[in-house]
């Protein structure tokens, strides 16, 4: 089968991981008969650097036109000054809005052989299987009243949390059905003790689960799950929850992985094109080294093949090439090795 692919490598080591997932598709490609092709274009920093804007509706509308984009990481430090006009992240929350993709799917695993990397302990570790849901085009994000003003002669910002019913609800009913799949298990997370917005969530939610009587729901505030994640990962299953919350609960559950460098993720929404990124960031601090690890890239491929292309049997090829390697002992150096980024992929290659 023949696909579009639009490939935004972005920043820092984006381009890095992105070129070796790349090679994995190409492979996948050659392997199953599917042509992949691929227009690459600019997005983030390098984009406000060649263009003047972090995304351009040139390249949004290639994003649109696409069956799904890979994306690679954006931001570093040179586009990091609070008064620009334009940021590299403005693009990234363009291309989501812009793509309708209202729910990220961030699924968390632990591999046996690095529940070392891990600072929890391995029994804690034991059996942890989570997908994050996060609500991706709502929320503080995109809120209005949104920016800076001087009232009462006082500097004053602002962001608004703001949430209409049919955002919590499809978000809602897509966490249910792919609990479904699952442990049967949605956890609901919302702060509805204080803000007017959660109360909705958790009122959606309540209605959801009603429809959903065979899946379990309970509901969690966002500071309690915030902990849990730490003292019991085990008992999660799917994790709903909106844009802020799962920004920051994500980063919190990769630490259960080992490193940040091995978890994928994918943006789905009504439109039908979805966007993979690893949840990792552009991480100045290695970027050009070649010693970034390109899993959670390779792993949002896998993603992509599943949820996109309905390739179910090759994104398993890639999932159990990508396990199968890091039982074989490969490891990159966020995870205690000295592999480079192309080597990695070289060993998650040989195992396809
Ligand atoms: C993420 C990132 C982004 C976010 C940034 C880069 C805008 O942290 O994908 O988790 O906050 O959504
Ligand atoms: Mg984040």
């Amino acid at each position: 089968m023949n696909f579009n692919i639009t490939l935004l490598p972005g920043d820092g080591i984006g381009p890095e991981v992105v070129a070796e997932a790349v090679r994995v598709l190409d492979f996948i490609a050659s392997k199953y008969k599917h042509t992949f092709e691929y227009k690459e274009r600019l997005m983030g920093g390098c984009s406000i650097d060649k263009h003047g804007s972090s995304l351009t509706d040139e390249t949004l509308a290639d994003c649109q036109s696409a069956d799904a984009v890979l994306l690679g990481a954006v931001g570093g430090p040179k586009w990091d000054d609070p008064t620009a006009k334009d940021r590299p992240e403005r693009g990234l929350l363009a291309l989501r809005k812009g793509l309708g993709v209202f729910a990220n799917l961030r699924p968390v695993k632990v591999h046996p052989a690095l529940m070392e990397w891990s600072p929890l302990k391995p029994e804690k570790l034991q059996g942890v299987d989570i997908l994050v849901v996060r609500e991706l085009t709502g929320g503080l994000y995109f809120g209005f009243p949104k920016g800076r003003d001087v009232k009462d002669g006082r500097e004053r910002a602002v962001d608004t949390l703001e949430y209409y019913d049919y955002e919590v609800r499809r978000v809602m009913e897509l966490a249910f059905k792919l609990a479904r799949g699952r442990k049967k298990k949605v956890t609901s997370v919302d702060k509805a003790n204080v803000l007017e917005s959660s109360r909705l969530w958790r009122q959606i939610a309540i209605k959801v689960g009603a429809e959903n009587p065979d899946v379990e729901l309970e509901h969690t505030l966002v500071d309690t799950a915030s902990m849990r994640l730490i003292t019991g990962p085990a008992w999660m299953d799917v994790v709903v929850t909106e844009n802020m919350f799962g920004d920051i609960l994500t980063d919190e559950a990769s630490v259960l992985a080992g490193s940040m460098g091995m978890l994928p993720s994918a943006s789905l929404g009504a439109s039908g094109v979805g966007l993979y990124e690893p949840i990792h960031g552009s991480a100045p601090d290695i970027a050009g080294k070649g010693i970034a690890n390109p899993i959670g890239t390779i792993l949002s491929t896998a993603m992509m093949l599943r949820h996109s292309f309905k390739l179910e049997a090759e994104a398993a090829a890639i999932e159990n090439a990508v396990d199968q390697t890091i039982t074989d002992g490969a490891r990159t150096a966020d995870i205690g090795g000295k592999l480079s980024t192309k080597q990695m992929a070289d060993e998650i290659i040989k195992r396809l």
